[in-house]
């Protein structure tokens, strides 16, 4: 299965993107991420394993996976609380599954932590095959999409972690990767920054390629790929912090001060016993991914 995984991601990465550019299907996925998982999900999925994705949004990826697949189900879960100010994506990944005639469409309408523990609820005896983590990005909930869904997975699972510019998402692959050996870091590959602080022509090329990072996590049955860990950074301030706030008096309130420290950012800056945790180029969005590998393969 490793050469064929191998074979899926570097097809991707040397393709346009998308299989079918289908009017149908918009999102908030880069080209060659969609394109990765559908190359992955036919080469690893038959009848008696699924794909599995937290973070459904409107559709792009589970549909656009749902529609390369003969005879596997897809089952995705969104709680449908973010980006969905009027409350409509729910309905509009339905009416796109029915414009699309697709039947092995599973939408699981709940927390992905409600989801993921009762996960056999939804698959019955399947195994889960192929599994894309694309939901929350704090710390701890990307660390518990990946330990929740382990009694599920296949043998020779693959799983494929969105939005791995930011630092805390791969300080929480790294985590789960040192305390489960039998998983291995397959591919890595980041732009400079969040593409929404590049310049527009930086931006158009993330929109092909994966746009805000990605990791590729294979559960090495048989102990091929060596260990390899994404970049992180060994300062541990702000998880140090979270402490400090969840045992504040306003701990939900805090978050609406931050522009405050964009305004007065120089004299909170002198406030900083560690600068280096708290250097943050953009107002908004940093990822602390300038030096990171373009498409970098554990081989
Ligand atoms: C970036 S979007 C996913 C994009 C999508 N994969 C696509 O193809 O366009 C993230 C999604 O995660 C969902 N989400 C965020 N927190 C969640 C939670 N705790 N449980 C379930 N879903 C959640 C949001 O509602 C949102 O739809």
């Amino acid at each position: 299965m490793t050469e064929t995984y191998y074979k899926a991601i570097k097809e991707a990465v040397e393709s346009e993107g998308i299989i079918t550019d289908d009017k149908v299907l918009t999102g908030f996925s880069g080209h060659r991420m969609v394109r990765l998982l559908q190359n992955v999900a036919k080469a690893r999925l038959d009848e008696n394993t699924c794909y599995v994705e937290v973070g459904v949004f409107q559709g792009l990826t589970l549909l656009s996976v749902a529609k390369e697949l003969d005879n596997a189900q897809v089952y995705g879960i969104d709680n449908f609380a973010f980006f969905d100010r009027e409350g409509k994506n729910l309905s509009i990944v339905n009416e796109r599954t029915q414009k699309l005639n697709l039947s092995n469409v599973n939408l699981i309408n709940q927390d992905y932590e409600d989801a993921l523990e009762n996960l056999s609820q939804h698959i019955g005896a399947k195994k889960v095959g192929v599994y894309f983590v694309d939901g929350p990005h704090d710390y701890r909930s990307q660390l518990m999409c990946l330990e929740l869904i382990k009694p599920f997975l296949a043998d020779h699972a693959i799983i494929i972690i969105d939005d791995c510019n930011y630092r805390h998402v791969r300080q929480a692959n790294r985590d789960f990767l040192f305390n489960n050996k039998e998983f291995k870091l397959m591919f890595q590959s980041y732009t400079r920054c969040h593409p929404l602080n590049l310049n527009a022509e930086e931006r158009k090329e993330a929109e092909k390629d994966f746009w805000n990072g990605v990791n590729v996590i294979v559960k090495d049955s048989d102990n091929k790929l060596k260990e390899a860990y994404p970049p992180t950074h060994r300062d541990r301030t702000l998880y140090e912090n979270e402490h400090i706030i969840q045992t504040s008096k306003h701990p939900d309130a805090i978050v609406h001060l931050l522009p405050l420290s964009n305004a007065f950012g120089g004299l909170l800056k002198s406030l900083s016993k560690k600068k280096a945790a708290t250097a943050g180029a953009f107002n908004m969005m940093n990822t602390y991914s300038d030096e990171l590998p373009k498409n970098n393969f554990n081989e």
